[in-house]
C-alpha cells in the first residue's frame, strides 16, 4: 500500500514559497529523498518511531541526523528540560549548570581540561580553527571529513560559492588513512599549517597506528590536532573516538548527540589553548549558555551512563551490521552493497558502474525502505530506543528489498524501477 502523501505535498508547496530548498538542513531537504515516494514533513516522533504529516509511521534510522541518541521525546530529558524551563532558560549572567556540565565533560573526555558551549557543530569546529590559528600564528588548516557550513571549511568543497578565494586557499583537504598524503601537505606547506582537523573515524576504521601517527606528525610540525567528534562523540564512546582509540588530541568538537536533540555543541581541550578565549580570541554567542539544552545534556549523559547506553548501541549495531552483511552475502550482492562503519553508526555503501548507477541503487533502496515503513538516508543512527525486535524486523524488510535489488541488478532495470526522481547528493562524492 503506497503511503498517503497529500499533506506532505501541500506542506512542501507552502514551504517552497517561503523556505529556500524547503528545509534548514540539506540532508532533510527533498533532494535527499526520492520525491513522489518519500514523506516531506514529519509531525511527531517518540522513541525510535516517527509519524509523517499524513499519519504514516516509520522506524527512524536518521534520528535527527544523529542528534537523538536516547530516542525521541525521552521522558527523563523532557522532565529535566521542563524543570529547568520553570527556572529560566536564558539568563543575564552565567548559570551554575554551565559549570556542572563543563566539569562533567572534563571527567568524560580525555582531552578536555576546559570547555566552551555553543549550538551547532559548525560553531565549535570554527572556534577550534580560530583558536589554533591564534595559538600557532599560522593560517593554513588541513582537514579530513565534513566540518560544517562556515567559510573556512565549505570553501574547500565544490559548494564554495560565496567564499572568497583568499579564504579557500587556506584550507587543505587530505584523504583518510593516508599518512603519506598528510606528510606531503606538511612538507609542501612547511611551517604554515596551524592545525589538522579530522573526523577520527568515519565508515572505514583507522589503519593500525594511523591516528597515533597523525598526532605525532602534527606535533613534529608544530601544528595542533583537532578531532571533530560531532558524530562520534557520545556515540562510539561517551568520551568520543579519542577515548575508544586511545589517542588524545589537543582540542575536540562535540555536538549532535550531546543533548538528545536539544541544540548543544561543545569545544573542549587543553587548558593552555582554551584560556585564549578568556581575552584574546573572540568566541561569544547569545545562546551559548542556554540552560534548557544544558539540562537536556545532563539528563542524556546520566541515562547513557546509568543504562550503559554505549555498550547497548554497540550490541544492537553489531546485530544489525552482521545481519545486513549476511543478507547481502546470501544474495551475492556484496559487490554492489556493503554495510560499513562502527556498530553505533553504520551505513550502506552502494557501488555502481558510475555515479548515476550508484545513486539509482541508493534511491531504489530508499524507495523500498520507505514503502515498508523505514525512514532512511542509507545509514543507521541507532538510539537506545531501538530494540532487538526493531532490528530483527528491519532485517526481514531488508531481505525483501535486497531480493528486489538483486533482481533489478540482474535485469539492468534499477533506474526504471524508481517511482520518482533519484536522490540528488549534496556533494558529488557523497
Ligand atoms: C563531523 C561533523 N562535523 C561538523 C558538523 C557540523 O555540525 P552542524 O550541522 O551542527 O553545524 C557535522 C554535521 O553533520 C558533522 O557531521
Amino acid at each position: 500500500m503506497p503511503h498517503m502523501r497529500e499533506r506532505s505535498e501541500a506542506w512542501l508547496h507552502r514551504s517552497e514559497r517561503v523556505i529556500p530548498g524547503g528545509a534548514q538542513t540539506f540532508s532533510k531537504s527533498p533532494r535527499s529523498f526520492v520525491q513522489g515516494v518519500a514523506p516531506n514533513f514529519l509531525a511527531r516522533a517518540r522513541g525510535a518511531y516517527a509519524w509523517d504529516v499524513d499519519g504514516s509511521r516509520y522506524l527512524d534510522y536518521i534520528m535527527g541526523l544523529g542528534a537523538v541518541i536516547l530516542g525521541h521525546a525521552d521522558p527523563e530529558v523532557l522532565e529535566a528540560v521542563r524543570a529547568q524551563m520553570e527556572k529560566g532558560i536564558s539568563f543575564s549572567l552565567p548559570h551554575p549548570i554551565e559549570v556542572e556540565v563543563a566539569e562533567r565533560l572534563v571527567r568524560l573526555i580525555p582531552c578536555a581540561e576546559m570547555v566552551r558551549f555553543a549550538k551547532n557543530g559548525s560553531d565549535v569546529t570554527s572556534a577550534a580553527v580560530r583558536l589554533a590559528r591564534a595559538f600557532t600564528g599560522r593560517e593554513k588548516i588541513a582537514c579530513c571529513g565534513y566540518h560544517g557550513w562556515q567559510d573556512w571549511y565549505i570553501g574547500a568543497t565544490e559548494r564554495h560559492r560565496g567564499v572568497p578565494d583568499a579564504v579557500r586557499r587556506l584550507t587543505l583537504p587530505f584523504p583518510y588513512n593516508d599518512l603519506d598524503a598528510l606528510s606531503r601537505l606538511f612538507r609542501e606547506h612547511r611551517g604554515e599549517i596551524a592545525a589538522v582537523i579530522m573526523e577520527p573515524v568515519m565508515f572505514d576504521p583507522p589503519s593500525p597506528g594511523y591516528l597515533h601517527d597523525v598526532h605525532e606528525l602534527c606535533h613534529r610540525h608544530g601544528a595542533l590536532l583537532i578531532f571533530d567528534e560531532v558524530v562520534t562523540g557520545c556515540r562510539i564512546a561517551l568520551g568520543g573516538a579519542q577515548a575508544y582509540f586511545g589517542v588524545t588530541p589537543d582540542l575536540a568538537c562535540f555536538g549532535k548527540a550531546l543533548a538528545n536533540g536539544f541544540p548543544l555543541a561543545a569545544l573542549v581541550g587543553r587548558a593552555d589553548l582554551m584560556r585564549l578565549f578568556a581575552e584574546e580570541v573572540f568566541f561569544s554567542t547569545t545562546h551559548g549558555g542556554e540552560t534548557a539544552s544544558l539540562a537536556a545534556c545532563q539528563a542524556t549523559l546520566t541515562k547513557l551512563e546509568r543504562e550503559e547506553g554505549i555498550a547497548r548501541l554497540w550490541h544492537l549495531g553489531a546485530h544489525l551490521k552482521d545481519g545486513v552483511n549476511r543478507l547481502l552475502t546470501e544474495r551475492q550482492l556484496t559487490d554492489v552493497i556493503t554495510c560499513v562503519g562502527m556498530p553505533p553508526f553504520t551505513a550502506l555503501r552502494f557501488r555502481g558502474r558510475d555515479h548515476e548507477e550508484q545513486l539509482a541503487l541508493r534511491s531504489l533502496f530508499q524507495q523500498e525502505a520507505l514503502a515498508r515503513g523505514i525512514l532512511t538516508l542509507g545509514f543507521h543512527m541507532l538510539s537506545l530506543a531501538h530494540t532487538e525486535s526493531d532490528i530483527q524486523w528491519t532485517l526481514t524488510q531488508y531481505a525483501e528489498i535486497f531480493d528486489l535489488i538483486a533482481d533489478a541488478v540482474r535485469r539492468g532495470d534499477v533506474t526504471a524501477r524508481l517511482k520518482g526522481p533519484p536522490i540528488r547528493p549534496i556533494f558529488r562524492q557523497a
